[in-house]
């Protein structure tokens, strides 16, 4: 089947349906991340740079897919939950986290699996994109995390500065409500959603649920074929490192992290 990531329908739009079953129907997930060492390794540092000189209790990954995140996250926490929807990718993490002390529990983010204040530490990567209307989602988490926990949520980003440069020259203002990046129909009436998000809205969401933006990165800056193609990995994380901070202000990449307190 089709890359779920590349085949957008423009003008399509935004689904309301949140099950994560698309990752259940063929699709490999794991192969994804073929030739992403850049994209991988930009996260990493973001995630790394968010949580430094923190340790945590008891930490979950939401929608954390087959375990990409999760020994990165065991460095920062003393216990790991991988809370996935989708059973593909639970199994694809069996192999992943094999000899690993991190849990697997399959939940969805709109109903997590949780008690209230039980986690000091929640991530979501990746998975706004499926998420067009996501309060349900901030409420859970905004209620599973104790007071003063961590939340890091990572934002599929419209206003990055392509399409920035885009609307300012044709005049038009970004907009505040999520867009659709399907390219292609969805093959199946029940496919899941792919959106970008105004990052302002969504920490407007935030804050209405309960969780404050503390911190901001702006992560795979330079993500582009083209970059790729003229720069090995290791100069484009050199970039990548010096820019995630400074570039943070005006949500310069494609993917924003944002660092968000429980009040
Ligand atoms: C692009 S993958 C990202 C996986 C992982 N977070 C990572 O960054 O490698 C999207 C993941 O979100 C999960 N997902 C989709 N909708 C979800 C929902 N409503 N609640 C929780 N997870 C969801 C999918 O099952 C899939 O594992």
């Amino acid at each position: 089947m089709t890359d779920p990531n590349l085949s957008p329908q423009a003008g399509e739009p935004p689904a309301s349906k949140k099950v994560a079953n698309q990752y259940e129907r063929g699709y490999d997930y794991t192969k994804y991340w073929d030739n992403r060492d850049y994209e991988n390794a930009a996260e990493h540092i973001a995630i790394r740079r968010l949580l430094k000189g923190n340790h945590y209790r008891k930490a979950a990954d939401i929608g954390g897919g087959f375990g990409r995140l999760c020994l990165l996250l065991r460095t920062f926490s003393d216990e790991v939950t991988l809370a996935e929807p989708a059973a593909t990718q639970l199994e694809a993490a069996k192999e992943v986290l094999a000899g690993t002390d991190v849990k697997q529990v399959q939940m969805q983010a709109d109903d997590l699996k949780f008690a209230d204040g039980e986690l000091d530490l929640v991530t979501m990567v990746r998975v706004m994109h499926h998420l067009p209307e996501p309060s349900a989602e901030f409420t859970e988490i905004a209620r599973v995390l104790a007071p003063g926990g961590t939340a890091i949520i990572e934002v599929a980003n419209y206003g990055h500065y392509k399409n920035r440069r885009r609307h300012k020259k044709e005049g038009k203002p970004l907009p505040t409500e999520p867009v659709s990046i399907r390219t292609v129909k969805a093959d199946e009436p029940d496919a899941i959603a792919f959106v970008n998000h105004n990052v302002d809205t969504v920490v407007g969401q935030l804050a209405a649920a309960g969780l404050v933006l503390e911190n901001k990165l702006s992560v795979s800056n330079l993500r582009s074929q083209r970059v790729k193609k003229a720069l090995p990995t290791s100069a484009m994380l050199a970039v990548e490192r010096a820019t995630q901070r400074r570039l943070a202000k005006n949500n310069f990449g494609p993917s924003i992290f944002l660092k968000l307190r429980k009040n």
